[in-house]
């Protein structure tokens, strides 16, 4: 293990930040264990591109929460998670022009960055939310319910639709995915206003979490020679689309939030999970 997460140096006090900071601790050390690896055995793109999806993911969570909560410092904030991302975009295209190209460089950046940027900038705010009194969350719902309420029921639909798969990690993240689908139908019922400054979020959420999860769920298929990858990673792929046209004509500011693209999302992922991650459940499981 290359870096270790200790709770009274990293931890800022928001517990949903500080989880997603724990996972980014997890997937830096995924590159340093690559970079153990022979040359010819490493397999660092999936990894570093778990990384960018997962980082945009996180970095989602926190923007979204500084609209949420009207955050002062918002713009120079996301300029830094902006040159992060610009910088591992760098990285993945070396290291696809040279895959023997040395990892000490993206690896101390990582480190340095993540732990800097956690202790420093990300510090300010949780600080600053502190002594305004805001317990704040990263989850958006309805006005009229609370984000403990919301989290219930998206479990409650996980459970009734009989979602789980016996593997531990897909079924957190298909939770996730089920509760960013719940907090999209809550907004849909909150005022247009609230809806349309949260959702280009939670849009933006789900489509860096899908992309982490896609990459994630195809990795473990491919290990085990699941016999129908191909079909399936056509079947993510079709959705990352449909995502990024629905975020292209919401970027358009239309006058109405459009109703069929959200019921799209809202149903693909259910749908998606008992119709075809099943089929790999034996597989896989624990
Ligand atoms: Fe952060
Ligand atoms: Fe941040
Ligand atoms: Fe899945
Ligand atoms: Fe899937």
């Amino acid at each position: 293990m290359f870096i270790i997460w200790i709770d009274d140096k990293h931890s800022i006090g928001i517990p949903e930040i500080d989880e997603q900071h724990k996972q980014l601790f997890i997937l830096t050390n995924q590159i340093y264990d690559e970079s153990q690896k022979e040359v010819k055995d490493r397999n660092l793109i999936p990894v570093l591109k778990r990384i960018y999806s997962y980082t945009n993911y996180h970095f989602s969570s926190e923007e979204g929460m500084f609209k949420k909560y009207g955050y002062a410092k918002y713009l120079s904030h996301i300029s830094k998670h902006r040159e992060f991302t610009q910088r591992l975009k760098v990285y993945l295209q070396d290291y696809r022009d040279k895959p023997n190209y040395t990892l000490d460089e993206p690896l101390d950046f990582m480190v340095d960055w993540i732990v800097t940027h956690i202790q420093g900038e990300d510090r300010v705010y949780a600080d600053y939310f502190k002594a305004q009194g805001i317990n704040p969350s990263i989850h958006f719902n309805s006005s009229d319910k609370s984000t403990k309420e919301s989290i219930t029921e998206a479990l409650s639909i996980w459970e009734k639709k009989k979602l789980q798969i016996e593997n531990y990690t897909l079924d957190h993240q298909h939770k996730e995915l089920v509760y960013i689908m719940q907090q999209i139908k809550d907004l849909q019922k909150a005022s247009s206003d609230r809806a349309r400054m949260f959702l280009p979020s939670i849009i933006q959420k789900l489509f860096y979490y899908s992309q982490y999860h896609f990459s994630y769920e195809e990795e473990l298929m491919a290990k085990h020679n699941f016999e129908n990858i191909l079909e399936h990673r056509e079947l993510h792929q079709g959705f990352i689309l449909r995502i990024q046209d629905f975020a292209r004509e919401y970027n358009l500011e239309k006058e109405t939030l459009n109703t069929e693209m959200l019921q799209f999302l809202k149903e693909w992922v259910l749908t998606h999970i008992l119709d075809e991650d099943m089929k790999y459940k034996e597989l896989l499981k624990d």
